[in-house]
């Protein structure tokens, strides 16, 4: 082996430890600890390794002071090298924390869905008029959904097909979830006199397959005035009062003969709006029966009451194309009401 002076020795070994200390002090992160760690001393390749193999070239006499040198030269690398790996570690904890030189994100702040957006909508033009706004259950009896009614016992309203009825202990009364907001109706004007001037939104369900315009659970608006004198006139105005103000500039109200059980006259409420009629729903006067199954006299009172689809105002009013887009909950579109 080629000889190899002390001086030399150790003047590379200063060097050496010099250059690893500088490196070690500037390493920014774990990996560029690393990569000083295996520069100086990696166990196959390291600068430190390379040294070591010079010791053998030492003149027997220079070897202890040789071996010595090297040594100390080995621990001040391998002490800067544990500083280092302290310092990044300890920068890294506190990064996790909060990284206060990382670039700003844009908070998204959520909303409310466009349906609950035109409940409240509803709500508030109608409030503008008197109506309060009263909920009634989802789950209801066969008195609120049919018989007070004057649904009949053989009404295929009433079809096990057309609802869903609910799984009762036997010979107990049949429940279901309720197929029309009108049910709120009876259960207002069971517990107060008149008058009366209510709204009622919320969810109604009919086993319907979905498509564009059908969708198993929706929403309808219902509303109930009653007061002595009550006439198909103001039943027009209050709903062409509604659809300007829900739809905004030029609306018109058509009537078409209709029927339901629960009012006499009744007809179908369609809306024009930009060109276009829709059909919003159903309306009438309350059916002197109906009142007088509430208790009410008929020959004092009168009223008139209206059920229209919430999906289907918000979808004219947001043009909507497809109802079962309002429940898919892509964020994509919701994020666009
Ligand atoms: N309940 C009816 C339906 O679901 C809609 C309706 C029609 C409600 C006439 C009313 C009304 O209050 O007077 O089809």
């Amino acid at each position: 082996m080629a000889t190899v002076a002390l001086d030399s020795f150790v003047a590379e070994l200063d060097r050496l430890q010099a250059d690893a200390v500088a490196a070690l002090a500037v390493a920014a992160d774990a990996d560029a600890v690393e990569r000083a760690r295996v520069e100086f001393l990696g166990a196959k390749s390291g600068r430190l390794k390379a040294i070591q193999k010079l010791l053998g070239g030492l003149a027997g006499p220079d070897k202890p002071a040789g071996g010595r040198h090297f040594n100390e030269a080995k621990q001040a690398v391998a002490a800067a090298l544990e500083a280092a790996q302290g310092r990044v570690a300890g920068a890294a904890a506190t990064a996790e924390a909060l990284d206060v030189t990382l670039p700003g994100e844009p908070v998204r702040l959520g909303h409310l869905h466009p349906i609950t957006q035109t409940i409240r909508r509803v709500q508030e033009i109608m409030g503008r008029l008197g109506f309060e706004s009263v909920d009634g259950p989802e789950v209801e009896d066969q008195w609120h959904n049919f018989d007070a009614l004057a649904i009949g016992a053989e009404h295929p309203a009433r079809d096990p097909l057309d609802n869903f009825y609910l799984a009762v202990a036997q010979g107990a009364d049949p429940l279901l979830l309720r197929s029309q907001t009108s049910t709120v109706q009876i259960r207002v004007m069971e517990r107060r006199k008149p008058p009366l001037r209510i709204v009622s939104l919320g969810r109604v369900y009919r086993p319907d397959t979905a498509d564009a315009t059908h969708y198993p659970m929706f929403h309808q608006v219902e509303g109930l005035f009653v007061e002595p004198g009550t006439t198909m006139a103001h039943l027009k105005s209050v709903l062409r009062l509604f659809a300007s103000s829900f739809l905004g500039g030029d609306v018109h109200v058509r009537f078409r003969p209709s029927f339901f059980p629960f009012t006499e006259p009744s007809v179908e409420v369609d809306m024009e709006w930009g060109g276009r009629w829709i059909e919003m729903g159903g309306a009438g006067m309350v059916d002197p029966a109906v009142l007088a199954a509430v208790g009410y006299d008929p020959d004092e009172v009168s009223g008139f009451a209206f059920g229209l689809g919430v999906e289907r105002i918000a979808a004219r009013r947001y043009g909507v194309a497809d109802i079962r887009d309002f429940y898919r909950n892509d964020v994509r579109f919701l994020e666009q009401f």
